[in-house]
């Protein structure tokens, strides 16, 4: 079971729209995935199509119970089945979590602790916010891989070298396992010279760690998701979808050879 959180503390660079094709995708090839939204914002709770509002458990009350030392809520009883993946949703009450948290020893550790509850799955996807913080901390302890999705703008690679900093010092400190499995550009515009010229220097900055696959900036992506849907099952054919096949295919080639 390999672990893969999607990661950049820019707000708005897909990484919701990503972990929920990327995991749609990796199913279609045959992958058994969990699906972790791990942003207090429910974006991917509610792009997968659940009502964020009627959710009778969320990953909060696990972490929280868990965190206490509770242990009376079990990880069935939260995860909810949509189209083939398995979902850990989550809703605006997960933001009180870093607050509620603050003073509890191994507070990094909780979503690891859950995790080694979970098995059957060959990947477990993090949807992370767009923060640093303690979410983060607990996203990257438990995880082995961090993607980052970058959108080719102009201040694409700002923050970048904090993100990395901090990649670094967790995989130094807390979790030896962890390591940037690879970085991707979004919402590319192939007739914007800037997004060809960003591209440029991310390959430059991250070398055979860039993705050769690009997602292309697709209306379809964003209409699949206020549809409560995935890219595949909405819009087979779109150029989102094809982009979408081409970065799971390589997110194997990466992870299984
Ligand atoms: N390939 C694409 N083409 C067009 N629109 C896209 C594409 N990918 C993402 N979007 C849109 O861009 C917006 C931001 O995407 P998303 O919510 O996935 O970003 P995020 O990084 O998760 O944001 P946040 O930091 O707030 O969590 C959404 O409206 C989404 O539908
Ligand atoms: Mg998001």
């Amino acid at each position: 079971m390999k672990v893969i959180s999607i990661l950049n503390q820019k707000g708005g660079v897909a990484k919701t729209t990503s972990a929920q094709n990327i995991s749609y995708g990796l199913n279609k090839l045959g992958k058994k995935v969990l699906l972790i939204d791990f942003d207090p914002q429910g974006n991917l709770t509610s792009g997968v199509g659940i009502d964020k509002r009627s959710l009778p458990a969320t990953i909060y009350d696990l972490m929280k119970d868990r965190a206490f030392g509770q242990q009376k809520l079990s990880i069935d009883e939260v995860i909810i089945n949509r189209d083939g993946v398995d979902i850990l949703p989550t809703n605006i009450k997960m933001s009180k979590v870093n607050l509620e948290l603050a003073g509890i020893p191994g507070k990094e550790n909780i979503l690891k602790e859950i995790l080694k509850e979970v098995y059957g799955y060959d990947y477990v996807i993090i949807d992370c916010p767009p923060s640093l913080d303690n979410l983060t901390f607990n996203a990257l302890i438990a995880t082995h891989k961090v993607y980052i999705p970058v959108q080719t703008e102009f201040y694409a690679l700002e923050g970048i070298v904090e993100l990395m900093d901090t990649v670094d010092l967790i995989n130094t400190r807390m979790n030896p396992d962890l390591e940037i499995g690879g970085v991707f550009a979004t919402m590319v515009d192939g007739r914007i010279k800037l997004h060809t010229e960003v591209i440029g220097q991310l390959r430059e900055f991250f070398g055979e760690k860039m993705f050769d696959t690009s997602v292309r900036r697709n209306v379809k992506v964003t209409e699949a998701s206020s549809h409560g849907s995935n890219i595949f099952e909405y819009a087979s054919r779109s150029n989102g979808a094809k982009d979408y096949m081409g970065l799971c295919k390589e997110i194997l080639e990466r992870e299984e050879n």
